[in-house]
């Protein structure tokens, strides 16, 4: 196991404090948030606690189901206690680009009708503005429009591909721009332009502000903001 990994479980372990029996917990998309759902798993076991996941991604749905844990579509719900989820870059004021793995658009929905967040990143996605490629979902039929769009808010969208060229599609059968601006000093205003462009499901920039926000440190320890 790597230092990182270490700091994702002792994280883990302390976020989990926050988890109550009979709540009903988001699962984030990634690395981070698969470790966080096996110790989840775990938990619940050891402390006889009856918790539902609700999985942002299949990815996640495979960690879930192979620990065990009960769980529930996200349409079939209108509550979400606590999500538990990574990010691909976190800037001080805890504005998040979300999406590199393509679940952008469920990660979304979750975030925004959970009582709580709780991000896991490791510390190299912290940054002072945020400065990464921006995940945007667009229906295919929108392929090329949106990217002009794109281009003329001032980003340089590049459609994700997989390993020989194939073109990655979500779980949504949508296509993903992955869209260069720079360095971005207002995420809302970038996020509802986006989000406007016809045909975008979403844009991978979350502006709700964490409720807690873990940094993993390469050391193997933590800290929290
Ligand atoms: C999935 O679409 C993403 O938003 C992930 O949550 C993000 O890429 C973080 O993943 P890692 O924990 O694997 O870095």
């Amino acid at each position: 196991m790597t230092a990182l990994e270490d700091a994702f479980r002792a994280i883990s372990a302390d976020a989990l404090n926050m988890v109550k029996d009979g709540q009903v917990i988001g699962l984030g998309s990634g690395r981070a948030a698969a470790v966080l759902v096996r110790e989840l798993a775990s938990r619940a076991r050891s402390e006889r606690m009856n918790i539902t996941g609700v999985p942002t991604s299949l990815q996640i749905r495979l960690v879930a189901e192979e620990c065990g844990i009960s769980l529930r579509d996200p349409g079939d719900t209108d509550k979400i206690d606590i999500v538990f989820d990574g990010a691909d870059q976190v800037d001080r004021q805890g504005n998040l680009i979300k999406g590199g793995g393509g679940a952008l658009l469920t990660e979304s929905i979750l975030i925004g009708m959970a009582d709580k967040v709780v991000i896991i990143a490791d510390e190299s996605k912290f940054a002072e503005h945020l400065d990464a490629p921006v995940p945007v979902e667009v229906h295919p039929a929108a392929r090329r429009s949106a990217a002009e769009s794109v281009m003329r808010l001032g980003g340089k969208p590049v459609l994700r591909l997989l390993d020989r060229g194939f073109p990655l599609f979500t779980e949504n059968r949508n296509l993903v721009l992955d869209c260069s601006f720079g360095t971005i000093t207002d995420p809302s205003t970038l996020r509802d332009k986006l989000t406007d462009i016809p045909g975008v499901a979403e844009a991978g920039i979350i502006t709700r502000r964490p409720d807690t926000t873990y940094r993993a440190k390469t050391d193997g320890g933590f800290d929290a903001i």
